[in-house]
């Protein structure tokens, strides 16, 4: 079996700060790195920002810098996000980077050689906001009048020397590429989306511009500066080393197992960027999935509604892994889904304070009243025990086969079936009451819950890797038994094993009615 498994955040326009949005997609790719390097696979998780073009060239004019200066600045804003997220990232890319270029001009050489540029000039609409073209059929009337793009985006008209990919000659490979890989666009109703798209004929796509200068030169061609997209998608193949194709991790990692990214950004990389990539030679990538959007208490967040939500803010307010584990549970993953105060309280005190915390604290105080502060040693298992633990066992093939389609949400909640069974069989073997009639069966029962926890908080470090360190720390379970082997090959608790003392570790959060 490979075991390497390459995965992509988009990386992130620097003309502003880091956003609920910008984290989402993030924490979804290290919950996704985490869980395959915890499941023995070489993973290489590659974020970065995305620093050329009209838009952040027009930001960097706005706040008064250079280019450069500017992306520097607010570049450094993305990785802060990223280490206050605990994201575990092997490489953080800036298209503004030597290495870069250098990838962006060989792909456009061999894009060139095989025939699928060409050199014309572009009369059409351009939406800064989205970076995009868009055709005159596809514009809407926004409120005052004026032609805005499908997003909303504000649009203007552009004329000038272009370089044309064409586009429209790859329409049909495209489509047999979706046929015989049905799973590279996910959803499927993204996928679905996509095929009609495309089944709609192609237009060839203008891939250079002239009137500004914010971005990689076009070889051959000083006149030129190469299209923002073709040189922000390149980057997935820059950060494997491309294009030195003998690179080791070029050869490893190409081509990548997955590109996350937002439903508004799936065309780029669902047809544009295999369509690049096919006519350069190389192999296309694996998978594309594009997630939901995020509303603000039910409102769109925008910027101009004042509704922006800072990810480092709600981390302070509710705590890290609360955070990451209500993006990643409260909404089908691809579903759009809103964030609300009342939402994110509700799933704290219930499936983390109610459900896993006090799981976890009442069987670690009991263990440590009643056990000596040891692992208990276990008598023969009844039925029931064995129900128990089997269950425990069987939910790491359950979580494997979410998370290879990306269903983080019903990951977790096959975690937390078991998780709630176990809370209903502390409920009906009352261990407490076991104390003095039968104390080998307490501790049958205690060692049967402490060995299901440790299944649980194994499984769970990806999402929660705090809290669930801390509750192996509790185990006494060590650094090397904490991958998914130890779930699979014969491990347990050792009897007699000393436990610290216990200490909650999913407080319930009080509102502060003031
Ligand atoms: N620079 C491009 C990507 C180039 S990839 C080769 C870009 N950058 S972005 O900063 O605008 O957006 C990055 C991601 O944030 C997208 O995946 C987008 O979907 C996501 N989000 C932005 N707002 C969002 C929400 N409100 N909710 C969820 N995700 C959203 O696009």
């Amino acid at each position: 079996m490979d075991k390497r498994y390459y995965v992509t955040t988009p990386i992130y326009y620097v003309n502003d700060a880091p956003h609920i949005g910008h984290a989402y997609t993030t924490l979804a790719c290290d919950a996704l790195a985490r869980f395959k390097r915890l499941d023995g696979y070489d993973v290489f998780f590659l974020t970065g920002t995305d620093e050329h073009g009209q838009k952040v060239e027009k930001s960097a004019e706005a706040a008064g810098v250079a280019p450069q200066i500017f992306t520097d600045r607010v570049s450094q804003n993305f990785r802060d996000l990223a280490d206050a997220m605990d994201f575990t990232h092997d490489d953080f890319i800036r298209t503004t980077e030597p290495r870069h270029t250098q990838a962006c001009q060989d792909i456009w050489r061999r894009l060139e050689d095989a025939g699928d540029i060409y050199l014309g000039s572009y009369a059409g609409w351009y939406a800064v906001r989205d970076e995009a073209f868009y055709a005159e059929d596809e514009l809407k009337k926004g409120p005052d009048g004026s032609k805005i793009a499908p997003t909303g985006a504000p649009v203007e008209w552009v004329e000038e020397p272009s370089y044309f990919f064409r586009l429209s000659a790859w329409a049909d490979r495209l489509l047999k590429f979706y046929e015989e890989n049905p799973d590279f666009i996910l959803p499927k109703t993204r996928r679905n989306e996509v095929v009609s798209f495309v089944k709609g004929g192609l237009m060839d796509l203008s891939i250079s511009r002239t009137t500004f200068n914010w971005g990689v030169p076009v070889p051959g061609n000083q006149e030129h500066i190469m299209y923002v997209w073709l040189d922000a998608l390149t980057n997935y193949m820059t950060a494997v080393g491309y294009p030195d194709r003998d690179a080791e991790l070029y050869k490893k990692f190409w081509p990548a197992d997955l590109h996350m990214v937002g439903k508004d950004i799936l065309r780029f990389h669902a047809v544009y960027w295999p369509a690049f990539v096919m006519a350069a030679g190389l192999p296309a990538p694996k998978r594309v999935f594009a997630h939901g959007w995020w509303t603000n208490e039910g409102e769109k967040i925008s910027k101009s509604l004042g509704n922006v939500i800072d990810p480092l803010e709600l981390v302070d307010s509710y705590g890290l892994d609360q955070v990451r584990y209500f993006l990643l549970r409260e909404v089908p993953f691809g579903n759009d889904g809103d964030f609300s105060r009342r939402a994110i309280i509700g799933r704290m005190n219930s499936d983390l304070a109610n459900d896993y915390g006090n799981l976890a604290q009442r069987v670690l105080s009991m263990v440590h009243k009643n056990c000596e502060a040891r692992v208990p040693a276990p008598g023969a298992f009844t039925e029931d025990d064995n129900r128990l633990l089997d269950a425990a066992k069987a939910v790491l093939g359950q979580v494997r086969s979410k998370m290879d389609l990306q269903a983080f949400h019903e990951a977790l909640e096959a975690i937390w079936v078991v998780i709630r069974q176990s809370n209903a069989y502390v409920d009906a073997q009352a261990p407490w009451k076991l104390r003095k009639e039968d104390p080998a069966r307490m501790n049958t029962v205690l060692y049967t819950l402490a060995e299901t926890i440790r299944h649980l908080a194994i499984l769970t470090q990806p999402f929660m890797p705090d809290a669930s360190a801390r509750i192996l720390d509790q185990l006494v379970v060590g650094s090397g038994a904490r991958s998914f082997a130890a779930l699979e090959d014969g491990s347990a608790l050792a009897a007699g094993t000393e436990l610290p003392k216990p200490l909650g570790v999913f407080p319930r959060y009080v509102e502060d009615d003031a």
